[in-house]
């Protein structure tokens, strides 16, 4: 398998992959382009799995924002994640969560949030993020699948807020 940064030849095989894996709807394909156009997007953390030759997955996190108060902290939101159904189940998923995190840290953000599968993402140290007294109002999901993952230690000590997607997020 060859993780990488995606590259614009990717972008077709990138859309076709996340409407496979989405059970054919066109909804994270269609975020994706409006992420990738917009000031939020940070190319690096746009990455791509190779297998056989083949695109067979893609990881995508860009910028959001905590707002406290009158205070505004720049975080990054990872959505979406996919894995053609044919490569699913063989790590993928978890190689491009763990260089997505790699990457994120490496350009010096301090969190990831999400909004995912409740017991899929903690093994990567995701916890939720109303425990950290976080909130949410853009969406209305349970507490278990809004989450955080602090990656620079000490980071999420004392403050908290709203996470707010861009307006990328909202069609
Ligand atoms: C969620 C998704 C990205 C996971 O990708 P994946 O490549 O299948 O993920 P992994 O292989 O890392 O892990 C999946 C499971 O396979 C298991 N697994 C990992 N490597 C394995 C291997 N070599 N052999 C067998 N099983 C394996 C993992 O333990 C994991 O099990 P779990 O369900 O108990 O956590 C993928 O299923 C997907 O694209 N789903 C549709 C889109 C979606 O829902 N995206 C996420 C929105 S939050």
């Amino acid at each position: 398998m060859r993780i990488r940064t995606e590259e614009i030849q990717d972008h077709e095989a990138v859309y076709q992959l996340n409407v496979e894996a989405f059970g054919h709807r066109e909804d994270e394909a269609q975020l994706i382009e409006r992420i990738r156009a917009s000031e939020g997007f940070i190319p690096e953390l746009s990455i791509v799995a190779e297998m056989d030759h083949q695109l067979a997955g893609h990881i995508l996190l860009s910028k959001a924002s905590v707002v406290d108060e009158d205070k505004e902290h720049e975080v990054i939101v990872l959505a979406p994640i996919a894995v053609k159904p044919d490569f699913q189940k063989q790590g993928v998923g978890a190689q491009l969560i763990q260089e997505g995190i790699r990457k994120t840290k490496e350009l010096g953000y301090g969190a990831i949030f999400l909004i995912g599968h409740a017991s899929y993402y903690p093994k990567f140290g995701f916890v939720p993020a109303r425990t950290y007294g976080f909130e949410l109002k853009q969406f209305e999901v349970p507490d278990e699948v809004f989450m955080v993952c602090e990656i620079t230690e000490g980071f999420l000590k004392d403050w908290s807020g709203e996470l707010r997607y861009p307006d990328s997020f909202f069609s």
